[in-house]
């Protein structure tokens, strides 16, 4: 199938990185349904794309931490286009504090939306990608990997998000379903209170990991990169 062709859902799709990645994804000719909390976040994003693009493109509020919300979301999608094609399992948030400083309620939002969110969309998206031999992509963390002091429930999120996403690979490859998890660094965009700007130009930007998820859906069927760390190649303090 050509990737003009395809649909995808993205949870998290009004800023960030997954808006970067739901731009890539149309000017690749795609249909694409972004998630988030809001109306008014998700008429923001949609009010940003260009006319010509606006038919090729759906938001729905939708709440990751919420079964219902996501089998929701799902429905819209198929009801307007049919079929999913690509899953972006991208919503997430930050707490950082030390274990002293770290209350229940950030470590059960932090785990809610960036463990249990993302299970809830593979759940209820599951039957749609069966279909199509579609793609679930979660975008994880190099937190997933590396911990680090006031991480504790950022790093616990991300090291089970990617211990998710390879088990389920393993789980779902023998139907033809791809599973990657993207594990950036830092990347220029509203996380954790973040206002993107100049001084951020270091960084990753959005588009960029929305050039490599459209690299990834352009592989050949039978190659998986299934675990792919992404960094700025030239951090603050860097000789050049
Ligand atoms: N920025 C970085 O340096 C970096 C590095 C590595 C990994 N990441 C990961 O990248 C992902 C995207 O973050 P970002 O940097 O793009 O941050 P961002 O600019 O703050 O965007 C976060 C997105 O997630 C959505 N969201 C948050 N909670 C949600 C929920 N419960 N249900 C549905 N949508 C929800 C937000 O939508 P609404 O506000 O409209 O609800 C927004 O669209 C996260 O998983 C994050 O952990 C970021």
């Amino acid at each position: 199938m050509k990737i003009q062709d395809k649909i995808a859902l993205i949870t998290g799709g009004t800023k960030g990185i997954g808006l970067g990645i739901a731009e890539s994804m149309l000017e690749e000719g795609m249909k694409v349904a972004i998630t988030g909390r809001s109306q008014d976040s998700i008429d923001k994003a949609l009010s940003g794309f260009p006319e010509n693009q606006r038919p090729n493109i759906i938001g729905v509020v939708a709440d990751v931490t919420s079964m219902e919300d996501m089998q929701s979301a799902v429905g819209q999608t198929v009801n307007k286009w049919g079929q999913i094609d690509v899953v972006i399992a991208n919503a997430g948030v930050g707490h950082f504090a030390s274990i002293e400083d770290l209350t229940a309620d950030q470590w059960k939002q932090t785990i809610d939306i960036n463990l249990t969110g993302v299970f809830n969309t593979v759940k209820t998206s599951l039957d749609a990608i069966k279909k199509t031999e579609g793609y679930f992509i979660t975008v994880a963390s190099l937190a997933g990997t590396n911990f680090f002091a006031k991480g504790a429930a950022y790093n616990a999120s991300k090291f089970g998000l990617v211990g998710f996403t390879q088990a389920m690979m393993l789980d779902l490859r023998q139907y033809g379903i791809k599973c990657s998890t993207i594990m950036p660094g830092s990347v220029s965009t509203h996380f954790n209170n973040n206002t993107p700007s100049d001084s951020g130009a270091w960084k990753i930007q959005p588009e960029d990991i929305g050039q490599m998820t459209i690299d990834l859906l352009k592989m050949h069927p039978r190659t998986l990169p299934s675990k792919i760390e992404v960094r700025p190649t030239m951090p603050p303090g860097s000789k050049k």
